[in-house]
């Protein structure tokens, strides 16, 4: 939707030949895209040209030429943003931020063609002040792109998707609830909760959620996370994923020093995801958490913490 009439449509408005485009330019931005040549060589016009965040020129030839290089696995997008300049023709925007490197000015010109849409130009430009420090309350709304996954802002359409995935005996007996769909209200308008929706990458569909709260308190600054994947979709990698990618924004960008989860004792296969994710055990909480038939159940409280 063109809110202010200037005709630039923000990400949650995109058509979906726009969406195909932003989807496109996400993945140039990280692995494993970034290592299939073939994909880059697809999507890179013949006339390719790029000046980069270090000020350095790029053409097509200098991109596919070049040795293979530690790609981040995830990227944080904030404010994206597109202009149609023709039918086949669009100018897109955003800020972009690979975990603790520093936030960079990003544009592209995307043009659609006999072999579908290739970028034509990218500009790269790095901020010139640090980000502002992330104020307790501060929302930021950002979507992050993993190797796997992208996650994004819980939006109002996907309640059905994640409901249903809640509704799985398998979510529920981690999740639990009488009335989910309440429940899932809660969590979309708790204010302390930031909700996000994990889809696939490739194809978009909704695999899962994740969500963080953080302490605003700051003598003990830290964030702490949940998520649930389909039971049709796991074991394929997109927690660890997940996760890994929330970790890198909530510690690159939102200066975390310390998260925490706090799975049921007895989840081991939660356990062993976030132990593969880094955390560690820090210790049983007894009698932690209210079951279905009122007794309590011991969870284990992991931590991540970075040190100096
Ligand atoms: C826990 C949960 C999120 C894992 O999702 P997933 O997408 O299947 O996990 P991944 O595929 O990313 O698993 C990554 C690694 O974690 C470990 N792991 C994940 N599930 C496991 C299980 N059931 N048993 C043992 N190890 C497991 C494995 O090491 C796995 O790697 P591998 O498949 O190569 O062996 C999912 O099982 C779930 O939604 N469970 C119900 C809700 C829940 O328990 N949420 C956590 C509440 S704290």
């Amino acid at each position: 939707m063109d809110e202010d009439g200037s005709g630039w449509i923000d990400a949650a408005h995109l058509t979906p030949d726009l969406d195909e485009v932003r989807e496109l330019e996400e993945r140039l931005q990280c692995r494993p895209w970034r290592e299939d040549r073939a994909f880059v060589a697809r999507h890179l016009a013949g006339d390719f040209a790029e000046i980069g965040r270090s000020g350095k020129r790029w053409d097509r030839a200098a991109i596919l030429d070049q040795p293979p290089q530690p790609w981040p696995p995830s990227v944080v997008l904030h404010d994206l943003r597109m202009l149609r300049l023709g039918d086949d023709l669009v100018l897109l925007r955003y800020t972009g931020s690979h975990g603790s490197d520093g936030r960079v000015h990003r544009s592209s010109l995307w043009r659609r063609g006999t072999p579908g849409w290739q970028v034509v130009y990218h500009q790269a430009t790095p901020e010139d002040a640090p980000a502002p420090p992330a104020a307790p309350g501060d929302r930021p709304a950002p979507v992050l792109v993993g190797e796997r996954v992208r996650l994004r802002p819980t939006a109002a359409a996907d309640k059905p998707a994640l409901l249903a995935i809640r509704s799985t005996p398998e979510v529920r007996a981690r999740w639990r609830g009488d009335d989910l769909e309440a429940e899932l209200d809660d969590d979309l308008t708790d204010p302390d909760l930031v909700p996000l929706t994990i889809e696939r990458l490739g194809d978009g569909e909704i695999v899962g959620y994740i969500q963080y709260a953080e302490e605003a308190d700051p003598e003990y600054r830290h964030a702490g996370m949940d998520l649930y994947i389909d039971p049709a979709h796991w074991r394929r990698g997109y927690a660890l994923d997940a996760i890994r990618t929330l970790v890198a924004h909530l510690v690159g960008e939102r200066g975390h020093h310390r998260l925490v989860i706090d799975p049921a004792a007895d989840n081991t296969g939660a356990i062993e995801c976030y132990r593969r994710a880094g955390f560690a055990p820090v210790g049983v909480m007894r009698r932690y958490e209210r079951q279905a038939d009122g007794t309590w159940a011991d969870g284990l409280l992991m931590e991540l913490v970075v040190d100096p």
